[in-house]
């Protein structure tokens, strides 16, 4: 079987070259390659790429993930996060191919507090969210055989994240504000990619699984908590933490170019169901990269 894998160096690219090996033969590619065109801007290159590998699964991790840069660049976003999804789709659908694909929570208004479900109206608050509605929507227009994750505050080891900056900011700063009324699960690249694999085996013996789903880590937290159990973990593994007070500030002492929802809770049962999955809690995922994130540090 082969695997087209595009946006193989980002968080969840990264694992899923990992998750993915098992399941066949993983061409990954990214904007850099040279073999294979892997550049979202380039929508006539991906599909050239698809042509010439005539995958029986792609997976794509690639994206436009810069929230608020998207705000000034409307048009670069939706090229990679809806032109070149629909160039993929449309090769997809005619070598019969699997399509994998990751949306966001952001699709969503963000308003309430109910777990968000699958067929809830959407309604993105940035473009960013616009355009990833854009790219879902010609995924499901375009390829028959489709699996679409709609997931929530990614995390992973490598690269800069959430933890890496609070623990940055503690080890100076005796005081903090952090958000407290933003609601969601943090969840780990690896959970993706080791529950993508799993889906796509599924799907190869159940193609009546195709459609869009929702991914995300069990549990709810907000930045204020995430923030306060990255350093409750620190002061347990022996790091020296200046940090003594955390304030909660609400979103508005923060403003930033894109809008976000405050509500990014996903109600996950339909994937659960459909293909046999236990999702663990946020912290579990959290917890394990910190310890990795402590040791590095300790070496
Ligand atoms: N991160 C989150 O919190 C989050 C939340 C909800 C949904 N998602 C979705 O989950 C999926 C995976 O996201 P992630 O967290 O792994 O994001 P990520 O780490 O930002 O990965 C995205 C990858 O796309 C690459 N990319 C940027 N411009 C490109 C181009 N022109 N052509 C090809 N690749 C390009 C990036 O490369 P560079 O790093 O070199 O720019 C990066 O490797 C995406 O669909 C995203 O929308 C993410």
């Amino acid at each position: 079987m082969n695997i087209l894998l595009f946006g193989k160096t980002g968080q969840v690219g990264w694992e899923l070259q990992r998750s993915l090996a098992p399941l066949g033969n993983v061409i990954a590619v990214d904007v850099q390659s040279t073999e294979y065109c892997g550049d979202f801007s380039n929508p006539e290159g991906v599909a050239e790429t698809v042509r010439r590998v005539k995958p029986d699964i792609i997976v794509n991790a690639a994206a436009h993930t810069a929230v608020d840069k998207a705000e000034s660049e409307r048009e670069f976003a939706q090229l990679l996060n809806a032109t070149s999804v629909e160039a993929i789709a449309k090769e997809a659908e005619k070598i019969n191919a699997w399509l994998i694909h990751y949306s966001t929570d952001y699709v969503f208004p963000g308003d309430g507090t109910k777990p968000w479900v699958e067929t809830d109206a959407t309604a993105p608050l940035n473009t960013y969210g616009e355009t990833k509605l854009a790219g879902e929507i010609a995924v499901q227009q375009y390829c028959t055989r489709h699996l679409i994750f709609r997931t929530s505050w990614v995390f992973a080891g490598k690269g800069n994240n959430f933890a890496k900056t609070m623990l940055r900011l503690a080890k100076d700063r005796e005081e903090l504000s952090i958000i407290n009324d933003q609601f969601g699960a943090p969840t780990g690249a690896e959970l993706l990619a080791d529950c993508t694999a799993h889906a796509i085996k599924t799907a190869i013996e159940k193609p009546e699984v195709a459609g869009l789903y929702h991914l995300v880590a069990s549990g709810t937290t907000t930045w204020f908590d995430y923030a306060n159990l990255v350093f409750a973990e620190a002061k347990k593994a022996g790091l020296e933490l200046a940090v003594n007070k955390t304030n909660p500030v609400p979103t508005s002492a923060y403003p930033t170019p894109a809008s976000r929802p405050q509500n990014s809770r996903l109600n996950t049962q339909k994937f659960k169901n459909a293909f046999g999955l236990t999702l663990p809690e946020w912290d579990v995922g959290v917890k394990r990269m910190l310890a990795e994130i402590f040791a590095a540090a300790k070496a």
